[in-house]
């Protein structure tokens, strides 16, 4: 039988053991507390000494206000925290911490130490954790906790450790994660002697020094190969500011990686592994990136801190959204807008002067990072427009009146002869005379240039400033179709034309059964796809800006994705992948000539068209291929 045995409350120090279970997993888990505490206690500079992976020790000296003389000793009692005093403080915090729980957990599971002057001290004070007792030392105005053979009195837990080389892996990873959110703060990890990380305080820039953090810490490339976020939600919060603001760097799809091992996303400062932003960040990518591949991103969302539970868990690296809908939407359109604008114009190098017409960017001013709330109360410019590729002001000089260039691809791509004639052609697009390829001396300023030829049917070659410019000619052209696609679909029941005379076919009985069921998605695409007898189909009307394509083969492929997709729910959300079939029957095929007008009319119109620079299979679209590269490839210059 069990004995029964008296209920007794725990002592002190083993409920901090336990606690410890929770907070404290692994070094790792120490310093990301300890630079909680410093950055909290607003330190420009922290440095951080380890020995064999922070097993053996964890110093992290930093240079903030400092712990009074009275108040050392509560620093490592349980629940005792400076950060908070109320309920209504819990629900605004602005502090990474406020659970007063960290240097009681730590304490009981190591050999631990904290050195701290005030300004107002003469000098430090050294408090023993483990006898309590205080004594005077030598120390600048600032904090150092020490903390020594963690788990040494918990040897169970010491053995589920990694090799020190992975401990100190994840230590790095730990102040990785703080660096990339304080670009204001410098950052020194030294290991058994060796300096292994250093990262100097940076606020230059609109940015407040974050596009060079980002460079120090996820290298430059990381940089070169995404686009900044920028975006204010346009509703207001209760203090006036905007309700969310989404800031940071998106990775172009070619920058995607196998993992998302560089995911970084940021909530008022604190890094947090949340589903509502890595999907609403990844559904950004839906159009852009398909297959398995992850996204790279850092992205910061600053909202009110009333609106975010920051106290869900232990660590505090996840949270709980008031609004999750209203979080996920913000991400998702953030990201969104700044992958949409095609990349060449940004490749484009700076103009001398500022173009006609193409004002500069406002900066944006950058809130204080670590001050989460008053970043609210700060007025924040306008987002960026969403869509300013190119305007139309960097026409070269040309001595005849030329069309401003959407008119020109347009014109140029309506010319387009048959076959197959599809639907390069926009129904509505007038049909003005194709305007004269510029001579070379014209230098265009254009930022997929100007078209040299076509390479086996497949590929445009075209010259810009920075060299060669190879284009996939199939791939951009299902982009730019899918994208007009779309939009036609957004605005309303797609423009539909009748055939003259309805192209018949014999149909499969799934064919028969998803005709019947989905009439009204299929009027919604702009198709008319009705019994013919009892085993045919008549297709009788077609999206207008496909209207020159194979009919039955549109009718078949769309019928097809529908029968996959069987509820009505589902096929709403299927709607793009139908448009995007759609537009692949709508796109110019391989193996078909091109004009050079044809081929000018498709790299402006690439110009002009939102995520041109992938096709709808997230494949890119094009590629350059600088005169650098082309000199390396002959040895020129060396
Ligand atoms: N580096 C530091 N500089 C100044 N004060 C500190 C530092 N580290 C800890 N403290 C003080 O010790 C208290 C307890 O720290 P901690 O156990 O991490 O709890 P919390 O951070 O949740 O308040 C803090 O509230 C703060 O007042
Ligand atoms: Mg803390």
């Amino acid at each position: 039988m069990t004995e029964r045995r008296q209920i007794r409350e725990l002592p002190d120090e083993l409920i901090s053991q336990i606690a410890a279970g929770e907070v404290v997993e692994r070094p790792a888990s120490v310093v990301r507390e300890l630079v909680d505490n410093a950055l909290d206690a607003g330190a420009r500079q922290i440095v951080l000494r380890l020995l064999a992976g922070g097993v053996r020790l964890i110093a992290v000296e930093d240079d903030g206000i400092g712990i009074p003389v009275a108040d050392l000793p509560l620093a490592l009692k349980r629940h005792a925290t400076s950060k908070i005093g109320n309920l209504q403080e819990l629900e605004s915090v602005a502090t990474m911490g406020f659970r007063g729980e960290a240097l009681a957990a730590i304490n009981s599971v190591s050999d631990m130490a904290i050195a701290s002057r005030t300004a107002e001290q003469p000098h430090a004070m050294l408090l023993d954790g483990r006898t309590g007792e205080m004594k005077p030392i030598a120390r600048a105005v600032g904090t150092t906790v020490e903390v020594k053979e963690l788990f040494f009195s918990t040897p169970a837990r010491r053995k589920f450790l990694k090799t020190d080389a992975t401990e100190l892996a994840h230590c790095i990873e730990a102040v990785r994660r703080h660096a990339l959110a304080r670009p204001d703060v410098g950052f020194a990890i030294w290991h058994e002697g060796k300096l292994v990380e250093q990262w100097r305080a940076a606020t230059d820039g609109d940015d407040g020094g974050m596009d060079q953090r980002l460079a120090d810490v996820l290298g430059e490339e990381f940089c070169e190969r995404s686009v900044r976020v920028d975006w204010c939600s346009s509703a207001q919060s209760e203090g006036g500011g905007p309700l969310i603001r989404v800031r940071g760097r998106a990775g172009i799809p070619d920058a995607a990686r196998a993992r998302g091992d560089h995911q970084f996303a940021y909530v008022n400062g604190r890094f947090v592994r949340d589903k509502v932003l890595a999907h609403g960040a990844r559904s950004a990518y839906e159009d852009v990136l398909h297959g398995q591949r992850q996204p790279v991103y850092a992205l910061y969302v600053d909202m009110d801190p009333t609106r975010v539970d920051v106290n869900v868990h232990p660590t505090k690296i996840e949270v709980r959204f008031r609004d999750s809908r209203e979080v996920h939407q913000a991400v998702r359109r953030a990201v969104d807008q700044a992958l949409a604008a095609p990349r060449a114009a940004l490749a484009q190098p700076a103009p001398q002067a500022p173009l006609p017409g193409v004002a500069a960017p406002a900066p944006v001013p950058m809130p204080a990072w670590r001050q989460p709330a008053m970043a609210f109360a700060e007025p924040v410019a306008a987002p960026a427009a969403g869509f300013t590729p190119w305007s139309p002001a960097p026409v070269p000089a040309v001595a005849e009146p030329m069309p401003r260039w959407q008119e020109a691809a347009d014109s140029a791509v309506a010319t387009l002869p048959e076959p197959p004639p599809a639907a390069l052609a926009r129904a509505e697009a007038p049909v003005p005379q194709p305007r004269a390829t510029p001579a070379p001396d014209e230098a265009p300023a254009w930022p997929l240039g100007r078209a040299l030829a076509q390479l086996q049917g497949i590929y445009i070659l075209a010259e810009n400033q920075q060299g060669l410019v190879v284009v996939d000619m199939h791939a951009a052209h299902e982009r730019i179709v899918y994208e007009r696609l779309k939009a036609q679909a957004d605005d309303a029941a797609m423009a539909s034309q009748p055939l003259l005379i309805p192209a018949t076919f014999a149909a499969t009985p799934t064919e028969l059964a998803a005709a019947e069921a989905h009439a009204d998605t299929l009027a919604q695409l702009g198709l008319d796809v009705a019994p013919f007898s009892a085993r045919t189909l008549a297709v009788r009307a077609v999206p207008a800006s496909l209207a020159q394509g194979d009919a039955v083969a549109l009718a078949r492929s769309v019928l097809a994705e529908l029968a996959q997709h069987e509820a009505s729910g589902v096929v709403e959300r299927a709607r793009n992948e139908l448009l995007a079939t759609m537009a692949c029957h709508g796109a110019v095929r391989a193996n078909r000539r091109l004009t050079l007008e044809e081929m000018n009319g498709l790299l402006r119109q690439m110009e002009a068209t939102e995520r041109s620079d992938q096709c709808n299979h997230g494949r890119p679209t094009w590629r350059q291929i600088s005169v650098r590269e082309l000199d390396q490839l002959f040895l020129r210059g060396r």
